[in-house]
């Protein structure tokens, strides 16, 4: 880590600016992200007018002309004052708009507004009179968002954290009943459901409108082995009807969520089988803030943190754990043990999760 301390106020100035200016740039990057217009330009592959670019998009030429000035500015569209074309080099493509249909570095700028629509909530929190979270009713645009994310992790397959572990494939390959809890959207329990026809799925979630896109999707790819269900993580593990009924129950990206996750990891071995499996996937991190300062995507994690994950696990009644999505790896591990669900690996899932395994005996 670069010595701060003896860093010149000027320098700090210069530093810090290009820290506010890039947030603005963000923020427009995920305009341009969530209306395809990186795509319309990568698909043109030329120069353009700001009007052909919208005519391309279907857009407002008026607003993708204001929106390519941002990108301009920024240095991810480049633009002829002469002839007034814009272009986005090739060279750009992969990073803003190639995988699946927008690049995961732009969706990561699409969680900015998620958290702009709780911002004035957030505040309130904030304050020793104010509430002390927020439900995760108010975060409208989540939903879609986390779906995205999952959408470039997955690239239209089963989740690999799953699929990479030899005895969990062999068991989704034969006939095994799985749980997914907080499935979100659905996707990866649908990709599952389609490869795994042997297998009977299950997914839970809080936020019903989830659950109804989970159940459009399942019926839109004519899905039989796959049920959706609305509901609360801790209830679902302490349901009678559910226990000892799953060979592998994963949640993934839900625990720090959870008001009480001790409570949760305790339960999950009542619904798992004998010789089952939990796998839960959670944020890479260290619980120290210094020892982040080398994850890339580290500000984007405590921000999701400050702004989602920590004001919802603190907005029902009663006690909460407030875990935060970057407690650390060593955390979790600790609390897996705690609850004695034996860790038997733990790796990295993707660029910003890690994953681990773990059996019931
Ligand atoms: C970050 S998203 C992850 C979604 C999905 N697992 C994925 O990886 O794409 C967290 C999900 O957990 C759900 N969730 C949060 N707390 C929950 C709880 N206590 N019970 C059930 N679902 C919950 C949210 O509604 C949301 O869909």
């Amino acid at each position: 880590m670069a010595d701060r301390n003896s860093e010149h106020e000027a320098d700090f100035e210069k530093r810090f600016n290009e820290v506010a200016q890039s947030g603005y740039t963000a923020l427009s990057v995920a305009i341009g992200s969530a209306t395809g217009l990186f795509n319309t330009m990568a698909a043109l592959g030329e120069a353009k007018t700001s009007q052909e670019i919208a005519d391309a998009a279907g857009l407002k030429e008026r607003y993708v002309r204001e929106w390519l000035g941002a990108m301009v500015v920024a240095s991810i569209v480049e633009a002829d004052s002469e002839r007034d074309t814009f272009y986005l080099p090739a060279s750009r493509y992969r990073t803003l708009c190639t995988t699946e249909s927008r690049g995961m570095l732009a969706i990561l700028c699409e969680g900015l507004p998620v958290m702009c629509e709780v911002y004035k909530d957030l505040v309130e929190c904030f304050k020793k009179e104010g509430p002390n979270g927020i439900s995760y009713l108010k975060y409208t645009l989540d939903p879609p968002f986390i779906e995205a994310l999952a959408m470039t992790f997955l690239g239209g397959k089963p989740p690999k954290d799953l699929t990479n572990v030899e005895q969990i494939k062999r068991l989704l390959e034969t006939s095994s009943v799985v749980l997914d809890i907080g499935c979100g959207r659905g996707a990866p329990l649908c990709f599952m459901a389609r490869d795994f026809l042997k297998s009977e799925f299950h997914g839970i979630d809080v936020a019903e409108n989830c659950i109804e896109t989970a159940k459009c999707r399942a019926e839109s790819m004519q899905l039989k082995n796959v049920t959706f269900h609305i509901g609360d993580a801790l209830e679902s593990v302490e349901r009678q009807d559910w226990r000892s009924k799953f060979d592998i129950v994963y949640c993934r990206d839900v625990v720090h969520d959870m008001q009480r996750p001790d409570l949760f990891l305790k339960g999950v071995k009542n619904v798992l089988k004998d010789e089952g499996y939990f796998v839960m996937v959670e944020i890479t991190a260290h619980g120290k803030p210094a020892k982040n300062m080398d994850c890339p995507v580290a500000p984007h994690m405590y921000a999701a943190s400050l702004f989602r994950c920590l004001p919802m696990s603190l907005a029902g009644n009663g006690e909460s754990m407030a875990l935060g999505a970057m407690r650390g790896n060593e955390r979790a591990l600790e609390m897996l043990a705690e609850v004695g669900l034996k860790c038997f690996l733990s790796e990295k899932a993707d660029t910003l999760n890690t994953a681990y395994y773990c059996k019931k005996n």
